[in-house]
């Protein structure tokens, strides 16, 4: 194995030690990510995997940030266990974004509202300011965790669509396979994305994950030019419920656990299959994309 130093300027704080291993060298180069956990449908897992997913590589000494793009329904900062006193929302009516961060369980927050924002009234122009705030966090972070609200609507698909890697989860249910085909169908045919991630969710063993997969791939085959590349996948486990009651990420509670093992798991295995081109600026290619996205009017209105 290579030693690779991690980059000081963004290594976490407490997040130099690996926590499993006992190796103080990082067990892999640093990269830059950003990865987008969507799924189409509601309850499938998105937010569970995507703050351990995140805490998974704040272990292996990445510095992360977390963003909860639910703004209807913020969920990751019960999952963590803090009570955060700012968020995206004051972020956007001018509230310093670095005063709206949360740390905890070694990586970073970046809170959504609870409850009282609908999706539907989040005009452009607010969401390209929060947008723009998280871009100004680029130089401190090397790994981006997204997690997506369920739906299709533009939050959705622009953030999903913006991140170098879309991380789809899927559950053995009809209607939650029904509802990843339409998720990856809208990022394909709005925002080009021609490369998934699948991660089968609450599966019994490990072939459940293999059919719900190939099931989903099938659909893709037939109608999309996308390719689907299987992560390992996650088991259905009741400590999923306990840790969140308790505000600890499976990761970090259980961390012998065959649930937190996936989770590792599909974080090695991301970055070995992730193409290296695609990844390479993918911090600033996130942002390019946002921007890029972006009307002169619009970014005169920000002004
Ligand atoms: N592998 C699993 N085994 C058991 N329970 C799980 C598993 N994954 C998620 N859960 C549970 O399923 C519920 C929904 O999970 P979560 O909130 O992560 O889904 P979501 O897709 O983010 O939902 P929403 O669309 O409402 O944001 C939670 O109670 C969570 O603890
Ligand atoms: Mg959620």
């Amino acid at each position: 194995m290579s030693i690779t130093t991690i980059n000081p300027s963004k290594r976490a704080a407490g997040a130099s030690t690996p926590s499993r291993g006992g190796d103080l060298v990082a067990l892999y180069p640093r990269r830059e990510r950003v990865i987008a956990v969507t799924g189409g449908k509601g309850g499938v897992g998105k937010s569970t995997i995507a703050v351990n997913l995140a805490v998974a590589y704040a272990d292996r000494g990445a510095k992360t940030l977390a963003v909860d793009a639910d703004f209807g329904m913020a969920d990751l900062n019960l999952l963590l266990g803090v009570a955060p006193q700012k968020n995206l929302l004051d972020v956007i009516g001018g509230t310093r974004i670095e005063d709206a961060l949360v740390s905890c369980h070694g990586i970073s927050l970046l809170p959504a509202a609870n409850g009282s924002y609908s999706l539907e009234s989040m005009s452009d122009k607010m969401r390209h300011r929060a947008f723009h705030a998280i871009e100004s966090l680029s130089a401190d972070f090397d790994t981006l965790i997204i997690d997506v609200a369920a739906g299709i609507g533009a939050n959705q698909t622009e953030f999903a669509g913006a991140a170098a890697d879309v991380v789809v989860i899927v559950t053995p249910e009809a209607l939650s396979l029904a509802d990843a085909y339409a998720c990856l169908k809208v990022l394909f045919l709005r925002q080009g994305l021609r490369r998934a991630y699948v991660v089968p969710n609450r599966v019994r063993n490990k072939q459940e994950g293999e059919e719900v997969f190939s099931r989903l791939q099938s659909l893709v085959s037939r109608f999309l030019d996308l390719e689907l590349v299987c992560l390992p996948s996650v088991p259905i486990d009741a400590r999923f419920n306990s840790a969140a009651a308790a505000g600890i990420p499976v990761v970090k509670a259980y961390p012998d656990s065959s649930a937190a093992r996936a989770i590792r798991g599909i974080a090695r295995k991301l970055d070995a299959v992730a193409v290296p081109d695609s990844r390479a600026q993918a911090t600033g290619s996130f942002w390019r994309e946002l921007l890029a996205m972006e009307s002169p009017e619009q970014r005169k209105a920000q002004k």
